[in-house]
């Protein structure tokens, strides 16, 4: 399988190679697949550093008292937004979904998890439910990275996301976004975006926080204006 995954991402690079100093830094990291070797206090967390930092500042900048967070996995990068709060000092608290239920969940007063699909009515409720006191609300979308299971989140989502927050769309770099063009990786999370922004001008996209130059995210901070 490993095997498989090298070879796919050669013949990727041969057929869309890099267009600048970033794009061909960015493909270098991303076919090194380090980022499915990146930790938090031990979990697994799949995110490029430079986002991780970019979500430190964005949870000072914006002091949601709520995160809703698409897509949980080992559960490393909520682990983060939770010690992130602590070390604030601020109230925060996390929601995060996942269809798939890790043995090792980290364990944190702030963490609520949900088991469940992210788009079923069910945890919709339950998320409502959940946010209906909040006053500052984040939204990270990192589940199924399927441009259609993108936009569903998308639109059951980015209401709950408060003025001035952020909605976070994750792994827009794939698609060709610069990596895994058209072999083998369909329409994803950055054409979700295309399809949506239009109708939504409530979100404007905020590059500034790509400043790091390389972000996993690209287009994908989504500002919420009104
Ligand atoms: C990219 S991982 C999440 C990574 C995690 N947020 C992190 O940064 O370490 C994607 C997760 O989405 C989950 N997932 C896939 N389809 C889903 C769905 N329909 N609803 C909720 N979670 C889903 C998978 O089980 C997987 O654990």
């Amino acid at each position: 399988m490993i095997f498989f995954k090298r070879i796919l991402a050669r013949i990727n690079r041969v057929i869309n190679p890099p267009k600048n100093i970033e794009e061909e830094f960015h493909a270098k990291y991303y076919y090194s697949k380090v980022w499915a070797d990146t930790y938090f206090m031990g979990k697994k967390v799949f995110k490029c550093p430079n986002d991780l930092w970019i979500y430190q500042e964005l949870l000072w900048e914006i002091k949601p008292d709520l995160i809703i967070e698409c897509g949980t996995f080992h559960g490393g990068s909520t682990l983060y937004y939770a010690k992130l709060f602590d070390v604030m000092d601020l109230p925060g608290e996390i929601i995060t979904i996942d269809v798939d239920a890790m043995p090792d969940m980290p364990k944190h007063k702030r963490i609520t998890y949900l088991l469940g699909s992210s788009v079923s009515p069910e945890i919709i409720d339950k998320v409502r439910d959940l946010a209906k006191e909040k006053k500052t609300v984040m939204v990270i979308l990192d589940s199924d990275h399927s441009r259609d299971h993108v936009l569903k989140e998308l639109e059951l989502y980015h209401n709950f996301v408060t003025k001035g927050s952020y909605l976070v769309v994750e792994d827009s770099n794939i698609n060709g976004h610069p990596v895994y063009s058209g072999f083998g990786q369909g329409p994803g999370p950055m054409e979700a975006m295309q399809e949506f922004l239009p109708s939504h001008p409530e979100f404007e996209i905020d590059r500034s926080k790509e400043k790091f130059l390389m972000s996993f995210n690209p287009n994908g901070y989504l500002k919420r204006i009104t």
